[in-house]
């Protein structure tokens, strides 16, 4: 099994590509730009591996593509490589729209074209060759819940911020790639993810961070807002299941079963390290920032029998004891671009 990964030297698709070559009889080639979210020491021991290749380079580049896939026979394709930040989408839109809508397109204008000509006859018989195009997607393209409820594959799709509305333009190009070409897709979407190698704009990370650090922990609004938290290998279990059984032109959520308010995790993390809860600072809500989000994990968990393996408080002590053990890590991050981007977003907020 031939596999290109996009966005690999990222937070999912660096565990993901740890998980699928541990644990599956593939070849993998990394596709990742190395945007500030990527970060190559994400895959530090992989490079000696005769089954990795990685390539720098953007997913928007065809011709480069065409190359991947032509020299590498490229019979999966797992797209993660996104600008994935809420916030910077709300700074900064235009780059979501080139990278989540535009780039995926060129993936799959390219995995259409390479697919035909080279499988012919083939074609038709996509799973038997394991010819796959997936999508991975976020439960975020549903919009914002309410008290109760659960998003299933079928709840309409209502997207709030500029990055939830690309990851859903992107979502509809896979399907019209499905209807129109007979391209075999999958798109999946998960809930929020943590676990090792996140970055630390994201509140998991971030939170760690600043109570080692003794500083403020930044608590948007109320702090009330909730989220299903996936632990990250749970969701590189997920793909796998879908890469595996997952049928042409279906959604597939993925949740954690987990659904907390960002004022309990916050709280939970400032406990385990050792600090004094009046290091929270409620500041400045996000702009159309939205309430809930929870995922019903029935579809994948009948037709392709999955299930999460960890519940959020095993996955939280893995989490910060990888944090902990990892600190050069954070360091590498947090002593560059990063400070200036936290004084942007923070500063007087
Ligand atoms: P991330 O921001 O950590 O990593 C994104 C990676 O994509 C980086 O390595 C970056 O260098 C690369 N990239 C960006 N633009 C690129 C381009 N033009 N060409 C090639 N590579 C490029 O993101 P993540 O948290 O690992 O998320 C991965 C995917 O999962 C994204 O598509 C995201 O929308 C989706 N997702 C994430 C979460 C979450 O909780 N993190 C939840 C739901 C869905
Ligand atoms: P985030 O990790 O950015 O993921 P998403 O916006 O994709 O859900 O944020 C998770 C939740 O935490 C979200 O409700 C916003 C909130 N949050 C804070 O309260 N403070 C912060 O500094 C950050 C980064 C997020």
């Amino acid at each position: 099994m031939n596999i290109l990964v996009t966005g690999g030297a990222g937070f999912i698709g660096s565990n993901f590509i740890k998980y699928m070559l541990q644990n599956k009889d593939c070849n993998i080639v990394n596709l990742d730009l190395l945007t500030y979210a990527g970060n190559i020491k994400n895959l530090e021991g992989l490079s000696e591996n005769k089954r990795y290749t990685y390539i720098k380079g953007d997913i928007l580049n065809r011709g480069l593509l065409d190359y991947i896939f032509r020299t590498f026979e490229i019979q999966i394709v797992v797209n993660f490589a996104a600008e994935s930040h809420v916030d910077r989408s709300i700074e900064d839109p235009e780059i979501f729209l080139k990278t989540n809508v535009m780039g995926t397109q060129a993936l799959l204008d390219t995995a259409k074209d390479y697919w035909k000509l080279n499988l012919a006859d083939k074609y038709s018989k996509e799973f038997e060759k394991g010819v796959k195009f997936i999508q991975v997607s976020t439960d975020e393209v549903y919009g914002s819940l309410g008290p109760s409820g659960y998003f299933t594959e079928e709840t309409c799709l209502a997207p709030n911020s500029p990055y939830s509305a690309t990851k859903a333009s992107a979502d509809m190009m896979v399907r019209a790639y499905y209807e129109t070409y007979g391209l075999p897709v999958c798109i999946t979407r998960c809930s929020n993810n943590y676990g090792p190698y996140q970055f630390p704009e994201k509140l998991i990370p971030l939170m760690i961070n600043n109570a080692l650090k003794g500083l403020s922990l930044p608590v948007y609004g109320d702090g009330k807002q909730v989220r299903d938290w996936l632990y990250v290998e749970d969701h590189c279990s997920a793909i796998s299941a879908v890469i595996e059984k997952g049928k042409s032109g279906e959604v597939y959520n993925i949740g954690g079963n987990n659904e907390k308010e960002n004022i309990e995790i916050v709280k939970l993390i400032l406990d385990k390290l050792g600090k004094e809860h009046s290091l929270i600072t409620h500041v400045k809500d996000r702009l159309g920032h939205d309430r809930r989000y929870s995922i019903d994990n029935t579809k994948i968990n009948k037709e392709l029998g999955w299930s999460p393996s960890y519940n959020f408080e095993e996955g939280m002590e893995k989490t910060i004891t990888w944090y902990l053990e990892n600190v050069e890590w954070m360091e590498d991050i947090v002593s560059g671009e990063y400070m200036r981007y936290y004084n942007k977003m923070y500063d007087g907020r």
